[in-house]
């Protein structure tokens, strides 16, 4: 059976990761047609917009993407392309796995996390306004309906995956109304998953037993902008952005895409780490329940970081995108 699946190069770096994490999702030998689509800063001019209509309604026709990194123009009138694919789309679940990898610096040797993040609400609802000259409100808000979704989509994640616990992440002693609102339905949420364990803890208690005892966290779910800080901090955990794969979630669509920018400094070198969107393949192959073709990337991944043969700058080696993406797809193809 054969999938079609939409690609997004992007901007920036993102041709060259994609066309990497191509190279390597081929080498497993499950056939993808690539629906290959323009987004991106380059396609401003033509369409009047980042994001244009054929490449979302290829999403929805297909249900699955490859995301390259997206250029958010910086001033008045340009809103974020991500920010945008998220509402259009639906994608209320926010996926980010932090594991240590051999061969990868980083401050600890046993990480083996997933933040879950919701992604439609709290701060980003993008309700603001000026109440008198000098003072502004944001609203945060928080739904039973949106929380629920969040929390049972994190004790499935656990379940699905053979995890021992969720930690909610919270703010209640402060927040009472809202966050004791999400502390609530994950109190029932968890009812229904006997075998997980439930546990709940403050947000900056949160920030500091990461980088104390990281290795005490399965998986994590938290609201928007408590998820938005707290993820970057797992993946400074486990090697940065270059390392750092992610999946943003919805009913019907699911969009997969490194956690890094377009880094326009060292964009058309040839020299990204294409890890973090090789890795976000294998979690694409994984949702499309290609679980072999998944773990055999990952296994590849680890692989050649661990030798350290051939490896990218950001990395410490010298080795090219694509020589390194050919040094993965080399072991995937033996296994
Ligand atoms: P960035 O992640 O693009 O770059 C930050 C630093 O990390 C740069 O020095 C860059 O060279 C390095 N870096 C990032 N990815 C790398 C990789 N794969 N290999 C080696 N080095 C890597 O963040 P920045 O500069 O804040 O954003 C640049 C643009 O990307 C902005 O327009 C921003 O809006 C956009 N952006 C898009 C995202 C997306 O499409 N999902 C996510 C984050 C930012
Ligand atoms: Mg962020």
């Amino acid at each position: 059976m054969s999938y079609t699946v939409t690609l997004l190069p992007g901007d920036g770096i993102g041709p060259e990761v994609t066309a990497a994490a191509r190279t390597v999702i081929e080498a497993t030998g499950f056939t993808i047609d690539w629906d290959v689509q323009e987004a991106g800063g380059d396609v401003i001019e033509k369409y009047g917009t980042a994001l244009p209509e054929p490449a979302l309604d290829s999403i929805r026709r297909n249900g699955v993407a490859l995301k390259g990194p997206i250029t958010t123009p910086v001033g008045k009138g340009f809103s974020s392309v991500n920010v945008k694919l998220r509402k259009e789309l639906k994608l209320y679940a926010n996926y980010r796995p932090a594991k240590t990898m051999p061969g990868v610096k980083s401050r600890y040797d046993n990480v083996d996390l997933i933040v879950i993040r919701e992604n439609t609400e709290g701060l980003y609802s993008g309700l603001e306004h000026e109440v008198i000259p000098g003072v502004i409100e944001s609203l945060r808000v928080i739904t039973y309906e949106a929380s629920e979704r969040i929390v049972r989509f994190a004790f499935e994640t656990a379940r699905q995956y053979g995890r021992k616990k969720v930690t909610v992440v919270h703010k209640a002693n402060i927040l009472k109304l809202s966050d004791g609102l999400f502390l609530d339905v994950a109190r029932v949420v968890a009812k229904d998953y006997h075998e997980i364990e439930l546990e709940e803890y403050i947000v900056d208690a949160t920030a500091m037993r990461l980088v104390m005892r990281p290795e005490s966290f399965d998986v994590l779910v938290m609201e928007n902008l408590f998820g938005d800080i707290i993820s970057d901090l797992t993946s400074g955990l486990v090697g940065g952005l270059g390392v750092a794969p992610s999946a943003n979630i919805g009913t019907h669509c699911a969009v997969f895409e490194a956690v890094h920018g377009s880094a326009p400094d060292i964009a058309g070198q040839g020299i990204a780490n294409p890890t973090a969107l090789i890795l976000s393949g294998a979690l694409m192959l994984r949702h499309l329940r290609q679980l072999e073709a998944a773990a055999n990337i990952e296994h590849a991944v680890h692989t050649v970081l661990a030798e350290g043969k051939t490896i990218t700058g950001d990395l410490g080696g010298n080795a090219t995108t694509s020589e390194y993406a050919a040094a993965v797809a080399a072991v995937v193809e033996r296994l």
